[in-house]
């Protein structure tokens, strides 16, 4: 049967998907289980069977008297539990009577041209969501024994090849069945690429400040990977798997890459055996999860995007980048340039007034900055971290007048206004705190830990989220607020919900996250022109499964521009420039001490959300007409930086001197191409660099837009004479081959930016 690039071949018994340029196949082994087959580049629809019969097919007889040799050697799509494999199973149940073999027998499978989004997890969706026109196929497995149904669902989205995976888990028994693992994803793959060389594993890890750090592994024999189990996802590891050939750059080698659309605990690994392949697995971390499923019950597994790669990085980013921008991302701001901000975090701290803030506002303005954003402290009695959070009501002592007038005041100037909340957080010093303790994740009679002097509050619990939702609703009722700063500053820690019966406490962790995206969802319904920022301690939080909800997120506390280099480049790999919160704050750097010139700061940015982070009261007049330049330049190329697709031409973090990437418009009509000289070097007169990504056949004119270098009153000179700053004229096969020669300036952390357009012949 086929069906929009669905083929089921039930005489070979394969089930394949494929995509504008891969194809995912499983098979259906020994008539019993259900395979994986293949993963990687679109192959024709041949008769699969040779490759089958290469892996015999066990006889009945043979089957009953080694199972176990079976279940340890067969590439499963979907391994259960307690039936001899020893590597790690997807799914784990235990019946009524403490019986944990899980086996899942092939049942049947479906083919739909819609994709169903995922009761209160976020899901991709097709044209937009409740139009899901994503071919999809359901494949059902059951265990006889326990009557636990388990559907697998694989969408496949055509042009952005990438496939997404979910799980359904349905009890048709008749006893209550305990969940203790239902991972999203497992596939059994061979453990080399398609030279024969040992795959290895692609994973970004990082800390406060410091996030979206890039590691190389081998995979070596055992299970290796990341994971978190603090109750969200975290700044230590991102959900995210590269599985790829050695020595992958930008436009070779072959890569698998994994990504979880989820915010809570997650494992994700390679399991290496001592045969041939490695088994890839993701989905909600078994520890601290349990999840008790009454009798026609189903639970919903989060969502698994996929994508195979066979010329390197860049394609994989282009296609995590395609496919989150138009299947993923919602809302009134999803293809919408947002508005530039100024953020009073680093300007201020705690240490502010309205009339601070309406001053920064005014000079701002007149820079052609568009928001302020008022950061923590603005509520309940908050002049440092240690009170207050949950108290969500203006303390008007700072602001006299509160929200209304600052709102008011922002508003006669022609400036949007925006707020940070941290919804899922109490301070114990604090109303809420006093009047509901109970709200508090903590273990009756033992002293929660705290952090940031703070608790978490329970949000798995409705009469908790009820609370945080009216009062954030006040707020934001009681001004014109056009953006929320969404921010979570600590882990999961004493788990216990007073609202959960002790057999059902591993399920906390889930219910956390379930009701922060329930949260979010009321907010964003009852709100729908808001524009949410997520933030967690900076990137602690910065999961597609959040993007879901806000179409950016705030990367990293580390605003140092240097610094951003690496972040930015990490973070960029997965998620599309349009997500990355990314803003120009002073120098010395609050985090580093480090001085970058401040059009290298604005150039770094614009890669981003683009806003700014500091005391623009305190700036001098040439930094000031340095900001209208960066604001003017914001504006007009914000749309290609937004949609367009992201190349990475050099790495400062490879080769330790200069960085180099560009935005290219989908019809190759255009780039804005950013060199970052980072670190000098005597006797290099110049950096040559193969700029990708461009139309061979079509003829571009180079410009040098902006140079750090340059002072302000040299820019607005030039900008008349628009085709002296023409470098060159080439075809785009010349620019990706001769290259560019960029001259290298005096001094560290410069940069300048190149807008390379289409010209006639
Ligand atoms: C952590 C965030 O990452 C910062 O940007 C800032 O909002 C602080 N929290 C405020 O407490």
């Amino acid at each position: 049967m086929t069906k929009n690039n669905i083929l089921v071949d039930e005489a070979q018994g394969i089930l394949r998907l494929d995509t504008a340029n891969t194809t995912y196949a499983m098979n259906i082994s020994n008539g019993l289980y259900l395979g994986h087959f293949y993963y990687g580049a679109k192959i024709p629809s041949d008769d699969l069977s040779y490759k089958r019969a290469l892996t015999t097919p066990m006889s009945e007889e043979a089957l009953k008297k080694d199972f176990c040799v079976y279940m340890d050697s067969t590439d499963f799509e979907y391994p259960g539990w307690g039936t001899g494999d020893s590597r790690e199973g997807a799914i784990k149940v235990r019946d009524g009577n403490g019986v944990t073999r899980t086996n899942l027998l092939y049942k049947g499978y479906r083919i739909s041209s819609s994709k169903a989004l995922l009761p209160g997890l976020p899901s991709t969706f097709g044209t937009k969501p409740g139009e899901s026109e994503v071919p999809t196929l359901q494949i059902d497995l059951e265990d006889p024994d326990t009557g636990l149904l388990v559907t697998l669902f694989y969408s496949a989205f055509y042009e952005e090849d990438v496939i997404a995976r979910r799980v359904e888990v349905r009890n048709n028994g008749k006893e209550d069945l305990v969940l203790e693992r239902v991972l999203s994803a497992s596939m059994d793959m061979p453990a080399v690429d398609r030279d024969g060389r040992d795959f290895e594993l692609l994973t970004f890890y990082g800390i406060w400040a410091r996030e979206f750090t890039r590691d190389v592994r081998a995979i070596g024999f055992g299970k290796t990977g990341v994971q978190s189990i603090i109750g969200k996802t975290n700044n230590k590891n991102q959900p995210f798997l590269g599985i790829m050939s050695k020595g992958t750059t930008q436009e070779q080698g072959e890569i698998y890459g994994l990504q979880f659309l989820y915010s809570g605990n997650f494992a994700s690994y390679v399991e290496k055996g001592p045969n041939r392949g490695i088994r890839v697995s993701m989905g909600i971390h078994p520890e601290e999860f349990s999840w008790t499923l009454a009798p026609g019950e189903v639970f919903y597994a989060p969502e698994v995007v996929m994508t195979y790669s066979s010329c390197g990085l860049g394609k994989m980013s282009r296609s995590f980048h395609d496919l989150f921008r138009k299947h993923l991302i919602r809302g009134a701001w999803k293809d919408k340039k947002r508005p530039i901000l100024i953020n009073n975090w680093e300007a201020t701290y705690f240490d502010f007034d309205t009339e601070k803030l309406l001053s920064i506002a005014k000079k701002a303005k007149e820079c052609g900055i568009e928001m302020l954003v008022m950061d923590d402290g603005w509520f309940g009695k908050r002049n440092d971290p240690d009170s207050s959070l949950g108290d969500w009501w203006v303390n008007e002592e700072k602001l006299q007048g509160g929200l209304a007038r600052l709102g008011g005041e922002l508003e006669a100037m022609g400036m949007k206004f925006g707020i940070w909340f941290e919804p899922e957080m109490v301070s114990p010093d604090s109303e809420l705190y006093r009047a509901h303790p109970d709200y508090a994740i903590a273990v009756p009679g033992r002293e929660p830990s705290r952090s940031r002097n703070q608790l978490v509050l329970d949000v798995s619990r409705e009469d908790v989220r009820d609370y945080i939702f009216t009062g954030m609703s006040k707020v934001l009722k009681s001004a014109k607020i056009s953006y929320v700063k969404w921010d979570m500053n600590r882990h999961l820690t004493d788990l216990y919900s007073a609202a959960l019966p002790a057999g059902r406490q591993g399920e906390l962790l889930h219910r956390f996250v379930l009701g922060v995206y329930d949260l979010q969802e009321r907010l964003l319904s009852a709100f729908p022109d808001l524009l949410l920022e997520n933030c967690s301690s900076g990137g602690a939080r910065f999961d597609p499964g959040m993007l879901y909800y806000s179409p950016q997120i705030w990367t990293s506390d580390d605003t140092d521009a240097y610094e951003r280099i690496h972040v930015q480049e990490g973070a960029q790999t997965l998620y599309p420039l349009s997500s990355l919160g990314a803003h120009v704050s002073v120098c010395p750097n609050h985090v580093t001490g480090r001085i970058v010139p401040f059009k290298t700061r604005g150039h770094i940015a614009l890669a981003g959300t683009f806003g700014y982070e500091l005391d623009i009261t305190k700036l001098s007049s040439e930094e000031h007409e340095m900001i209208r330049q960066q604001t003017a330049m914001y504006h007009e190329y914000n749309d290609l930086i937004r949609t367009g697709d992201y190349y990475r031409i050099a790495s400062y973090q490879e080769n330790g001197f200069y960085d180099c990437y560009g935005v290219v418009s989908k019809d190759k009509s255009e780039m804005l191409l950013t060199f970052i000289h980072v670190m000098n070097q005597p006797c290099m007169p110049e950096r040559w660099i193969c700029i990708k990504g461009l139309d061979p056949e079509k003829l571009y004119a180079v410009e040098q837009i902006d140079d750090s270098t340059e002072v302000p009153s040299q820019k607005a000179e030039k900008a008349s004479s628009d085709s002296d700053r023409v470098l060159c004229k080439a075809h785009g096969a010349t620019l990706a081959n001769a290259g560019l020669v960029v001259p290298c300036r005096y001094g560290d952390f410069q940069s300048v930016l190149y807008r390379i357009r289409e010209v006639k012949e």
